[in-house]
This record gives structure tokens, C-alpha cells and sequence, in this order.
């Protein structure tokens, strides 16, 4: 992907894999627009991207309407859009802040869908563009140890490779990447590193294969081979073994 001089907007950038994103997309040659709520980590990050032109966009993205008002603060074309804004929670379903659980909805599930509504038709229009989406692995059978956020990452997955047929005979490139357990602030979010699993990778692992893996033709794409054979023997046993495997190695 020639990314240079172009603009790539990266939703969730003040932190691990969005940040990472952003690092490597400006070492391409890309303008970027980052967006997420800490407006402070954002400024730091477009201080230290020189040589390519950087928008902030402070945005609070489990607030309705997010495509929107993206769209309304982000005129110029976008070429590449990285739909990576999520977080996750762990545990059982009957303890959690049902206000939590509806803002991760939103993030994960809502804004990422109004997002690519909103910035798709000016791709086709322009008759170029890549939309990326990241799920998980938790995308690929259900998350005993996390069913909300397991359950919007099937939603990031299914949602996406089923666009991505929607839109085979355009231009516009459409792939989902699911990185495994990686390096960031996500386990901070969460609260414990127990759902993690044991392969961890970095943030710089993962964007080499996501932007690798844009390079190909296929729709969906996992981080890894340790987390690619997770994801084939998850999808080989029977769905009730598959659930109970999950969630003896993560939940309890
Ligand atoms: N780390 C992992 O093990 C792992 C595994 C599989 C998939 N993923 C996925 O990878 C993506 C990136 O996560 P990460 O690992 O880089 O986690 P991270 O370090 O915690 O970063 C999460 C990013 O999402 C942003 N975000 C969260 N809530 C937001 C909101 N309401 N509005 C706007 N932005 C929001 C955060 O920005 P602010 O807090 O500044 O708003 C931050 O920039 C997520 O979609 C996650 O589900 C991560």
C-alpha cells in the first residue's frame, strides 16, 4: 500500500496498537488524523511525527453520532481508515457497571460501524481507500471470560468480511485483523492479564502484519501463527468444546 502524502485517520491512537499505527503510517509518508478522548498523549504523539501533517480530534467515541462528527471535523479525503478505538472487561456479566457495558458497545460495535458509513462513500467516490478494521481472536468462538467484548469483535469480524464482499468489485480494499493477547494499555483497561492467554506480542508485531496482510487479498487475517492455530482449532471443535476450552484456559 503507497500511503504517502496521502491521509490515514486512526481512531484510538493515544495508546498501544492505534499509536503504533500512527508511528509507522507517518514513516510512510502519511498525513494522519488520530482521534481518541486524551487529548494530551495525542499532542505528544503528532509532536514527535515530523515531516508529515497531523491532525488531533479529541473525541469521545461511546457518544452517539460518532461517524458523524467525524466527518463534519475531518473534510479531506480519507484514504485509509483504521477503525482500531476498542477496549474489553473481564469477568462475570452479573457484576458489571451496565453503563460500562453499554459505552463498549458503542466504541467497539456503533462507532466503528457509523465510521466506516461515514468515510466509505468518499473512497468510492474517489475510487480508492482501504478500510481497516481490528477485531480479536476472541472474535473467532465465544469468550467465557469476556462475553460483551468477545461477542462486538465477532461483530467487528462478521460485519467487516461481509462488507468486504459488498464491495469486491470496487477499488476499495476492506480487511479485519485480529491481534491476539498484545502489549498495551488494553489489560490495564481491563484489569487483569488473566484473559490474555500466552502468546503475547508487541503493538509493532501487530502493525507489521496488519499493514502486511493489506498487501494481500483477503478479507479477514489473524496476528501470528500461534494465534492463527488457536483460531483454526477453535473453529475445528464442536462450538460447545470450543466455549468450554476458552474458558477453562481463561475464566475459571
Ligand atoms: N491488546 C490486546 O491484547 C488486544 C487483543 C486483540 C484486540 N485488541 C484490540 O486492539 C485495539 C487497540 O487496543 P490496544 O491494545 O492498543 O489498547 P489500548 O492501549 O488500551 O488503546 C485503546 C485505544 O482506544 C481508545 N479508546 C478507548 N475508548 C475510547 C472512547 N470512548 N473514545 C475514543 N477512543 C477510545 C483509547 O484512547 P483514549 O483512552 O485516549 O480515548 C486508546 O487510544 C482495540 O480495538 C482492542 O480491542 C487488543
Amino acid at each position: 500500500m503507497d500511503i504517502r502524502g496521502k491521509t490515514a485517520l486512526i481512531t484510538g491512537a493515544s495508546a498501544g496498537i492505534g499509536a503504533e499505527f500512527a508511528r509507522r503510517l507517518a514513516a510512510q509518508g502519511a498525513n494522519l488524523v488520530l482521534v481518541a478522548r486524551r487529548t494530551d498523549r495525542l499532542d505528544a504523539l503528532a509532536a514527535e511525527l515530523t515531516g508529515v501533517h497531523v491532525d488531533v480530534v479529541p473525541l469521545d467515541l461511546s457518544q452517539p453520532g460518532a461517524g458523524r462528527t467525524l466527518r463534519e471535523q475531518v473534510p479531506q479525503p480519507v484514504h485509509l481508515l483504521v477503525n482500531n478505538a476498542g477496549f474489553g472487561n473481564y469477568g462475570p456479566l452479573l457484576d458489571e457497571d451496565p453503563d460500562k457495558l453499554d459505552a463498549m458497545i458503542q466504541v467497539n460495535v456503533t462507532a466503528l460501524t457509523d465510521i466506516s458509513r461515514a468515510f466509505l462513500p468518499g473512497m468510492v467516490e474517489a475510487g480508492e481507500g482501504t478500510l481497516l478494521n481490528i477485531a480479536s481472536i476472541a472474535a473467532y468462538s465465544p469468550t467465557p471470560s469476556m462475553p460483551v467484548y468477545g461477542a462486538t469483535k465477532a461483530y467487528v469480524l462478521n460485519f467487516t468480511e461481509a462488507l468486504a464482499y459488498q464491495l469486491r468489485n470496487t477499488p476499495i480494499r476492506v480487511l479485519v485483523y485480529s491481534p491476539g493477547a498484545t502489549e498495551t494499555e488494553f489489560f490495564d483497561v481491563v484489569g487483569t492479564r488473566d484473559a490474555g492467554g500466552g502468546n503475547w506480542q508487541t503493538p509493532a508485531q501487530v502493525v507489521t502484519g496488519a499493514l502486511r496482510a493489506l498487501d494481500g487479498r483477503a478479507p479477514s487475517a489473524v496476528a501470528g501463527v500461534p494465534n492463527r492455530i488457536a483460531v483454526s482449532v477453535a473453529r475445528l471443535l464442536p462450538r460447545r468444546w470450543a466455549v468450554n476450552l476458552g474458558g477453562r484456559l481463561t475464566y475459571n
